[in-house]
């Protein structure tokens, strides 16, 4: 393993180095950059189907301020939606192509103002008529195909063991069906562009977790080259999968921009986001599960139903929850899709897992109780030595001593077993548990860094940071590796003039960048310890505050630097064959507290205790943020959140963040958050594993399996809003 890795930075609970702009307003997000933009607003359709018959914008044009009105009529030529690529994230999101619409609130018109109030009071006078269409909407078992595969790179069915022998031989089974609403990742940052062109040079300040395949969209939307495309998007309030592509805010900027020869600026509003950003799209689920009376699981089958975008594939697997989990002798499971009229559905934070943790979780909890031992007996004695899924061996699991830690950190022993049997005058209370597993994934990337005479380092990729502490933890890396003061570190990201990376998603950001980075400081402690006379490994230097020194010999960075003109390395990381033989995951348990109103049924989260592991932690303050981040969206999940469609227009009516409930700081309890440090190195060089959405996976289980302990009833139509328990 590294053991260059002493800990004297990496793993500090380092405050962010982006801490002091973010707080003082002086970090520069998408908006805000000082150019000199007209402003570009969105007007949407409001059918999810058909074409457009009339578009009337001479009212619009003459309003005061008017520069244009972009429409299908005279847009800049882009192509069409879906041309270029199969990658979702890099093919054309041409818009005002044609007159097709394909969902409700797609952008028929934008209108450019000199003011923000100037463009959207106009866009109120563009009229549009429609040749309106049928639209398929919702979820349509029998109107159902196969996937073409499963987020998490997961196939659309599984046939594991023999799924229809194991049942039989079951004693005990469960047969559930779960539906889990529409959901929207609602970061605090709306999306949102600046475009300026020059000449055939297109520049885009936007906010994007995956600055290359973005490049490549807008190649492939302007039918430009890439060269001739820079994209930045330094500073990110927030992504959860919803800007790991671009959107029509950053198309629409581009065509606007080109129209007039001059920057435009669109930022969507909250209310254009439910419909125009990526959102969790609603799933039916059926989950069977089997078991002898000793315990034993034998049998698992797990299939899904939702809908895709026209166009546009993707389908979130929530049977990624049961790949990984628990022994058994038959893992079988469909992913099946559709194709609707609904806004685009996408990657949202921990996608599968976020909902399997929810389902899945409550299906074992049911099946345990039917076999009377209790839940977390019951996932000790199913816990597996290989992957059910796959057959093949984990490269790390450590499953079982979190579930033990958490139990006695928590006191799970003294659990009623009895539902519905603990009262604190009105209220009843309850306690659940389950696990969390993610799979820990990496990408490939690169990095620069430059160290200058005078000892600045300068670390330099496209990877981004959407507020989890990139910026940070690289800082903390170079420091380390090279014994520099972070202070002497200046990290220069999303730019997609810099070596490129995969970027922020599917929680590989850290590993993926942080191991390209720690693959050129290598490089560069190799050719300062030749330059200051080392012939010796370089690893057998101890490279601390300024000095390399083995041995008796200690030679300053100082004295190699000063007649130079500064060293310089690149680093390259890609997943190499442990990615492919281990199955590689990220583990963790929760157990949680819940008390319920008898009388309102008003539910209460009151007590977490989640103890995770997820490799070397980088920085225990950052990682605590993000795993407490992922315990919130768990409680939103399960008792909060619901997007509603109308299902004449394929419009949501709870369009805002008054009406879509999110968890606010009231629902969130004391959250005891535990690492179990376990480096591993079949990850990558720096033992890490993916952490951001981990905890969110299973924390909604935890939840509705205490909710069920305290009311004695289970609710499979989530969220458990307190009408569902009444
Ligand atoms: Mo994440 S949902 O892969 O940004």
């Amino acid at each position: 393993m590294n053991d260059i890795i002493k800990g004297k930075w990496i793993g500090k609970p380092l405050d962010r180095v982006d801490g002091p702009l973010k707080v003082s307003g002086a970090a520069t997000y998408a908006a805000e950059h000082d150019i000199d933009a007209a402003i570009g607003f969105i007007v949407e359709a409001t059918i999810a189907k058909g074409t457009i018959a009339s578009i009337e914008t001479a009212n619009a044009e003459a309003a005061k301020g008017v520069i244009a009105v972009l429409t299908h009529e005279n847009a800049p030529k882009m192509a069409p939606w879906g041309d270029g690529a199969d990658d979702r994230f890099e093919q054309s999101h041409g818009v005002l192509v044609d007159g097709t619409i394909r969902h409700y609130g797609q952008p028929v018109a934008l209108v450019i103002a000199e003011t923000l109030e100037q463009a959207r009071h106009a866009a109120s006078l563009v009229a549009v008529t429609y040749d309106e269409q049928a639209p398929a909407l919702g979820v349509d078992r029998a109107d159902s195909e196969l996937a073409e595969g499963l987020d998490g790179g997961f196939e659309p069915t599984n046939r594991r063991g023999d799924f229809d022998q194991a049942w039989a031989e079951s004693d005990l089974t469960v047969d559930l069906n779960y539906t889990t609403p529409h959901m929207i990742p609602a970061a605090m940052e709306p999306h949102s562009a600046i475009a300026e062109w020059d000449g055939e040079r297109l520049t885009v300040r936007n906010s994007l977790q995956v600055i290359a395949s973005g490049v490549a969209c807008l190649a492939n939307t302007f039918g430009i080259d890439e060269e001739n495309i820079r994209v930045l998007s330094p500073y990110i309030g927030g992504g959860f999968g919803s800007k790991l592509g671009q959107h029509y805010d950053t198309i629409l900027a581009a065509a606007g921009a080109k129209k007039l020869n001059r920057p435009v600026k669109v930022v969507q509003t909250r209310r254009n986001l439910f419909h125009a950003g990526p959102h969790r799209a609603r799933i039916e689920q059926r989950i069977r599960l089997g078991a002898t009376r000793d315990g034993t699981l034998k049998a698992v089958n797990f299939e899904t139903w939702s809908t895709q975008a026209i166009g546009y594939f993707y389908t979130e697997g929530p049977m990624a929850s049961a790949a990984s989990a628990y022994r058994c002798d038959a893992l079988h499971w469909t992913g099946k899709t559709r194709q609707a009229n609904e806004t685009l559905n996408d990657s949202m934070r921990a996608p599968g897992e976020a909902l399997g943790g929810v389902t899945f979780e409550a299906a074992i909890d049911e099946l345990a109780e039917k076999v009377g031992m209790d839940p977390l007996e019951f996932r000790l004695k199913n816990e597996p030595t290989e992957d059910p899924a796959s057959g093949k061996p984990f490269a790390t699991r450590d499953l079982v001593e979190c579930m033990k830690r958490g139990a006695d950190e928590f006191g799970w022993a003294d659990r009623p077993k009895e539902p519905r049997s603990r009262r604190e005058g009105r209220k009843l209370i309850g306690y659940g548990m389950a696990s969390a597993i993610r799979g820990n994934m990496m990408q490939e990337g690169s990095c620069r860094i430059d160290l200058s005479a005078g000892g600045h380092l300068t670390v330099k990729m496209d990877m981004t940071d959407i507020g989890t502490g990139t910026y940070t933890i690289l800082t903390q890396i170079a420091a380390e590796a090279l014994g520099l003061h972070p202070d002497d570190i200046t990290v220069d990201l999303a730019d997609s003039d810099n070596p490129a990376t995969a970027g922020s998603g599917g929680s590989f950001g850290a590993g993926t960048s942080g191991s390209a980075l720690w693959n050129a400081c290598i490089a560069l402690r190799e050719k300062l310890a030749t330059a200051g006379g080392f012939n010796i490994d370089p690893d057998e230097i101890d490279f601390d505050e300024g000095t390399m020194q083995a041995g008796d010999r200690a030679v300053a960075l100082a004295d190699v630097l000063k007649d130079s003109d500064g060293f310089s390395a690149e680093g390259n990381i890609k997943p190499g064959e442990e990615h492919e033989d281990y199955v590689q995951n990220s583990y963790g348990a929760h157990f949680c507290e819940v008390a319920v109103d008898m009388d309102s049924c008003e539910i209460e989260v009151r007590r977490f205790v989640s103890v995770f592991s997820a490799g070397r932690i980088l920085n225990r303050k950052t990682a605590h943020s993000q795993c407490l981040g992922g315990l919130v969206w768990g409680i939103g999940g399960a008792i909060r959140e619901e997007l509603w469609m109308d299902e004449r227009t394929g419009g949501y009516v709870n369009r805002d963040l008054a009406e879509y409930h999110v968890a606010v700081n009231r629902d969130v309890p004391k959250c005891d958050i535990i690492f179990l440090e376990n480096p591993d190195p079949k990850s990558n060089p720096i033992g890490t594993k993916g952490i951001g959405e981990l905890a969110l996976c299973g924390a909604g289980g935890a939840i509705v399996n205490a909710i069920y302990n305290a009311t004695g009833k289970r609710v499979y139509d989530l969220p458990v809003t307190l009408d569902k328990l009444l």
